[in-house]
């Protein structure tokens, strides 16, 4: 009898061990790996700026994401932020500044390709119409929203499947900016559709002109690229 106990704690063993299995892969590309939190580079707006876009929205991918990853999203339209908002303030057309940092921009216009410990900080502001006796329809960046930077990294070590990795950061009560949701954000959220439709390593460097120009002197544009 005592080996049928034996043969039974066994089964549970293995079956245990297959029950974790995927949970383990899953939690790897969410979880934050060796290291230390993840914050944003406080002199970003110092660096080398890769170009902005005004009002982006891709409804058909975001169509395939959860409500929450949607929330995690640069939003194409937005109201000021909640400090500075009118009570009545609706949304405008959202302005997305992108920035690299100064190292990865040097190796980049030497080589094409943004190396390890690359890293990009995405900023999203609020738009706003002003006129005057000289003006008339133009659209000016505003306040940057209290949910309004993103950023992505490359760190070859810790995130040894995808290389790079996500984050969505919210304004801190206290001035400065800590991250929202888990760090890094799980790979459905945003690695998913940077690695389909970005068209330099996990970037979106077509939208950014004169990076583009540099990647394509250098041959690093992806074939596979979905545009
Ligand atoms: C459906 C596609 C899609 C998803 C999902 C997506 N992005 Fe992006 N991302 C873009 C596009 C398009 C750009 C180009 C932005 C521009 O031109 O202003 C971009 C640019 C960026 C950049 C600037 C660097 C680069 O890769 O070009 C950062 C940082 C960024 N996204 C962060 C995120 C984060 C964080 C998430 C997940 C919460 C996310 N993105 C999810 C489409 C996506």
């Amino acid at each position: 009898m005592r080996w049928l106990s034996i043969v039974f704690v066994l089964v549970l063993v293995a079956l245990g061990a297959r029950a974790h299995t995927p949970r383990v892969l899953a939690a790897d590309t969410a979880s934050p790996g060796p290291g230390p939190v993840v914050t944003v580079p406080p002199d970003y707006r110092n660096w080398p700026y890769a170009s902005a876009s005004l009002a982006l929205s891709y409804p058909s991918e975001e169509a395939k994401l959860s409500p929450a990853a949607r929330a995690h999203l640069p939003p194409a339209k937005a109201a000021p932020s909640k400090a500075a908002a009118a009570p009545n303030a609706t949304p405008a057309p959202a302005f997305q500044n992108v920035f690299v940092s100064p190292e990865a921009f040097a190796a980049f216009q030497k080589t094409g390709l943004y190396p390890d410990k690359t890293v990009f900080v995405l900023e999203v502001r609020t738009s706003v119409a002003r006129t005057s006796s000289f003006l008339s329809n133009g659209l000016y960046q505003g306040d940057v929203l209290d949910q309004g930077l993103r950023m992505e990294m490359r760190d070859d070590a810790r995130y040894p499947k995808t290389k790079w990795a996500w984050f969505t950061f919210q304004k801190a009560p206290g001035g400065g900016w800590q991250p929202l949701g888990s760090q890094p954000e799980p790979t459905t959220n945003c690695w998913q559709c940077h690695v389909t439709h970005g068209a330099v390593q996990d970037s979106f460097t077509q939208f950014y002109p004169t990076l583009f120009a540099i990647a394509k002197a250098h041959g690093t544009v992806k074939g596979t690229y979905v545009k």
